[in-house]
């Protein structure tokens, strides 16, 4: 992967990166890189009081889980490719709204992962441009999203996108 320097990218450089970058949706061939990208995601978050809980069989559990939502209509899962390598993946799925308020469905976006080398050249917006697409031809005109509240370049990120928190997640642990 040829990636051009990170935070004094020439416009030169990103702009040939993004000849370079590509993306497509996920089949059960990529199942490997899938279970990858989203354990690493996983690990990143090894400070959150959720996220930090990985299971020691997580990535057989991972494989089973994945291939299930590879097989799954109503979802996609999106990968970008820059010079034949994976370096970032989101999943979208058509989700049920709450049943007494409107819209009926919405687009949910998770599994939101882009590899360290390729951060900052747009590679989540290059994913997110085909997931509000996927989310269009449905007639879904909603998309929503969970992010670790401590995570900081998330809060950025999604703000940058469009999105406005709406909600808190609580955890209590009970003795
Ligand atoms: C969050 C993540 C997916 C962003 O991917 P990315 O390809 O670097 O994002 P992009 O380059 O497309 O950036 C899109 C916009 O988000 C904002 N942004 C991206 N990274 C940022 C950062 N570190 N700090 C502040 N804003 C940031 C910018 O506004 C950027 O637009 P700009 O470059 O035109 O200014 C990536 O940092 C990542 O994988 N992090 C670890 C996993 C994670 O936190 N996932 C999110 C789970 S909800």
């Amino acid at each position: 992967m040829d990636l051009p320097a990170g935070g004094n990218a020439s416009l030169e450089a990103d702009a040939s990166f993004d000849a370079a970058l590509r993306v497509r949706q996920a089949t059960m061939a990529d199942l490997a890189i899938v279970v990858e990208l989203r354990l690493a995601l996983l690990r990143e978050h090894s400070q959150n009081p959720i996220y930090r809980r990985l299971r020691p069989d997580a990535p057989a559990r991972a494989s089973r889980l994945f291939a299930a939502q590879l097989r799954c209509a109503s979802e996609v899962i999106f990968l970008a490719e820059h010079d034949g390598a994976t370096v970032g993946i989101l999943r979208c799925v058509a989700s049920a709204g709450l049943p007494l308020l409107f819209p009926a469905r919405h687009g949910y976006i998770s599994s939101v992962y882009v590899v360290p080398a390729a951060r900052r050249h747009g590679v989540l917006r290059a994913l997110f441009a085909d997931a509000i697409g996927w989310c269009r031809e449905r007639g879904l005109r909603e998309a929503r999203l969970h992010n670790a509240v401590e995570n900081e370049t998330a809060n950025s990120v999604w703000e940058a996108l469009g999105f406005q928190v709406v909600e808190h997640l609580r955890v209590c642990h009970l003795r």
